[in-house]
């Protein structure tokens, strides 16, 4: 599978809208609304803000963003995949965009935060998207990353493999009878296990011009990376 190749990846997701959001409730072990409203909060997301959610998928984290900026704010959308994004309209009344992480159809300077959530495991080239993220963002503007990374602990690692890699897939299927909701499915597993480590991140989001950065780990398994446009001082931290 070639994750990060855009028509894959878009064929893959206009396949499976329907079923996202099942499947994320899953694999997102509980977590769910709370963890992306927190990781918005303590970005330092404000009223008033303008968000652009990149990679929006479904609307789920911009559906968080949305009472933090209120009705002084405005929150974007944009996606690889119009049926992803047809999801989002049936949830969200807000601006969506279809078009790529890589090229954002969106003038420089423009926005105060942008959050992209469980997304860099299909882009190719991450300092080139970072830095057109950079371009986008005002300045002081903020980065906010959600992804998985895989868990340290071996005992966790072999668990959640057999749980969410092959368990679930399978009775899933079986269940609603969807081979597509398998398949995102497993997908959805073969990213998790091949995700991008949390240093090569930090370290492309310091040479793309962000600081100072900020990396919290939940449940071993999920990161939220955040940094400024242009920070003056480095001092990074992960924990
Ligand atoms: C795993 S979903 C995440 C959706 C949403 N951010 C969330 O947290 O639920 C990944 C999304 O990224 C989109 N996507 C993948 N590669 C992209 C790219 N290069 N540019 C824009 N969107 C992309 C897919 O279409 C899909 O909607």
């Amino acid at each position: 599978m070639t994750h990060n190749d855009h028509a894959f990846v878009r064929g893959l997701f206009n396949d499976t809208a329907p079923y996202y959001d099942t499947v994320n409730r899953i694999f997102s072990l509980g977590s769910g609304n709370w963890y992306r409203r927190r990781c918005l909060l303590r970005a330092g997301l404000k009223s008033g803000q303008t968000v652009l959610d990149v990679a929006i998928g479904t609307g789920l984290i911009a559906q968080a963003a949305l009472p933090i900026v209120g009705a002084h704010g405005k929150v974007i959308g944009l996606d690889l995949s119009e049926a992803m994004l047809k999801e989002a309209r049936r949830r969200l009344d807000i601006p969506l965009i279809q078009g790529t992480a890589e090229t954002l159809p969106l003038a420089d300077e423009t926005v105060d935060f942008i959050v992209m959530g469980y997304a860099i495991r299909h882009i190719a080239d991450l300092e080139a998207c970072f830095n057109e993220f950079r371009r986008v963002l005002r300045r002081g503007g903020t980065l906010l990353l959600l992804e998985v990374s895989s868990p340290t602990r071996p005992i966790f690692k072999s668990t959640l493999a057999q749980y969410l890699g092959r368990g679930v897939p399978r009775l899933s299927q079986w269940v609603t009878r969807q081979p597509k909701l398998r398949s995102l499915m497993t997908y959805h597993w073969e990213t998790m296990e091949a995700c991008v480590p949390p240093p090569v991140i930090l370290d492309t989001m310091a040479r793309s011009g962000f600081g100072p950065l900020v990396c919290e780990g939940w449940f071993d398994l999920f990161r939220s990376y955040a940094g400024q446009r242009q920070g003056s001082e480095n001092g990074d931290s992960c924990h």
